[in-house]
C-alpha cells in the first residue's frame, strides 16, 4: 500500500492536523458476547492506519466506548505506540448537556475508554439545554484537561450561527453531520459556512449506512475503475475539502477497502458522472439526520 496515504490529513483547530479518514463505531458494543471480536476489529483498523475513532455514549449505551477502550488499551501497550497518535471523538447525549451532566457523562466515557482525555467531545444533537450552559460545561472539562476540543453534531447553519454568536462559541472545533454522495444538502449553506471558518466537517454515514455499497449505477461506474461502489462513494467524500468521513466497517475486508480510498484520485470525467448521478443541491434543505 502507498505509505503516503497514511499521512493524509485535514486542517483542524489550533493548527492541528486531523486524519483525513476516521472509523465509525455505531452498532459496536451492543452485546457483551461480541466485545472481544469487535475490539479485535478495531485493533485491526488501527494496524491498517486508522487513528481517528468516532464513538458516543449512546452507541450500545456505552458498549462502543468500552470496545474502543479495550482495543486502545492493548494497542497502547505495544512498542512505538503513544496516546498522542490517536484522535478519539466521543459524544454526549443532549440530556447530559448541562455543566453537571457533561461532567458526569464525560467521566463515565473516559472510564469506558480507559483514557485520561477525549480529543474531541461533541454534543450529539441539540436538545433543550441552553447552548451557553453546554459551552460552559465543555469549557469546564477543558480546564480539567479531560477534553482537548469540543464541538457539536447535527447542527444546521442556523444552529451554528447561533452558537458562533455566543461567548466562547467560536471555539467550537467541528460539526459532525450526515454527508454522503447521496445526501449533499450541507453543500448549500452549512459546509461553505464551516469552510469560511476553517472548521472541519465530520461526515457521518458516508456510505449512506451501506445503501451506496448496493447502488447499482454507482457500481457500474466504479467497476472499470477497479473500485467497489462503496469505495467510489467514499473516495468522492474524501475529495471534498475540509471533510473527514468516518465510515463504519464490520469486517477486515471492508476496513481495508475503505482505507485504500485514501490513495484514490478521481478523474474529471468520473467527478462529472457522479455529479450527474447525485446532483449538488440548488436550494437550502432541512439538515438530514440518522
Ligand atoms: N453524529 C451522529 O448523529 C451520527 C449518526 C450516524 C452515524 N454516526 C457515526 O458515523 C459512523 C458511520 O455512519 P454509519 O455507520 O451509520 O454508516 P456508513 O459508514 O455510511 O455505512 C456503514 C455500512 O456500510 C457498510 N460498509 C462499510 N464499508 C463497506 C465497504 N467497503 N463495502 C461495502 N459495504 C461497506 C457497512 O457494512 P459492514 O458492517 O458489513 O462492513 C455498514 O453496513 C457511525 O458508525 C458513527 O460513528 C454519527
Amino acid at each position: 500500500m502507498d505509505p503516503d496515504i497514511n499521512s493524509r490529513s485535514v486542517a483542524g483547530p489550533d493548527g492541528e492536523r486531523w486524519p483525513a479518514l476516521g472509523l465509525g463505531t455505531w452498532r459496536l458494543g451492543e452485546s457483551n458476547a461480541r466485545d472481544a471480536q469487535e475490539a479485535a476489529l478495531v485493533e485491526h483498523a488501527i494496524a491498517l492506519g486508522y487513528s481517528l475513532i468516532d464513538t458516543a455514549e449512546m452507541y450500545g449505551e456505552g458498549g462502543a466506548e468500552r470496545v474502543v477502550g479495550q482495543a486502545l488499551a492493548r494497542v497502547l501497550r505495544q512498542p512505538g505506540r503513544a496516546r498522542e497518535q490517536f484522535t478519539i471523538v466521543s459524544k454526549a447525549y443532549p440530556h447530559h448537556a448541562s455543566v453537571a451532566g457533561l461532567r458526569k457523562a464525560c467521566e463515565a466515557s473516559l472510564r469506558r475508554l480507559q483514557l485520561e482525555s477525549i480529543d474531541l467531545y461533541l454534543l450529539h444533537w441539540r436538545g433543550d439545554t441552553p447552548l451557553g450552559e453546554t459551552i460552559a460545561g465543555f469549557e469546564a472539562l477543558q480546564r480539567r484537561g479531560l477534553v482537548r476540543h469540543w464541538g457539536v453534531s447535527n447542527f444546521d447553519r442556523t444552529d451554528m450561527e447561533e452558537l458562533n454568536a455566543m461567548p466562547g462559541g467560536t471555539r467550537c472545533a467541528s460539526n459532525q453531520v450526515y454527508y454522503s454522495l447521496s445526501e449533499r444538502g450541507v453543500e448549500f449553506d452549512l459546509l461553505p459556512w464551516m469552510r469560511e471558518r476553517a472548521m472541519p466537517l465530520m461526515a457521518y454515514c458516508p456510505i449512506d449506512g451501506g445503501a451506496l455499497a448496493r447502488h447499482a449505477k454507482l457500481g457500474t461506474l466504479a467497476r472499470p475503475l477497479g473500485l467497489s461502489a462503496a469505495q467510489l462513494a467514499l473516495a468522492w467524500t474524501l475529495e471534498q475539502p475540509g471533510v473527514v468521513p468516518i465510515p463504519k466497517a464490520g469486517s477486515q475486508e471492508h476496513l481495508l477497502e475503505n482505507w485504500r480510498c485514501l490513495g484514490v484520485t478521481l478523474s474529471p470525467d468520473t467527478r462529472q458522472a457522479l455529479a450527474a448521478m447525485f446532483p449538488a443541491p440548488h436550494r437550502a434543505r432541512r439538515l438530514a439526520m440518522r
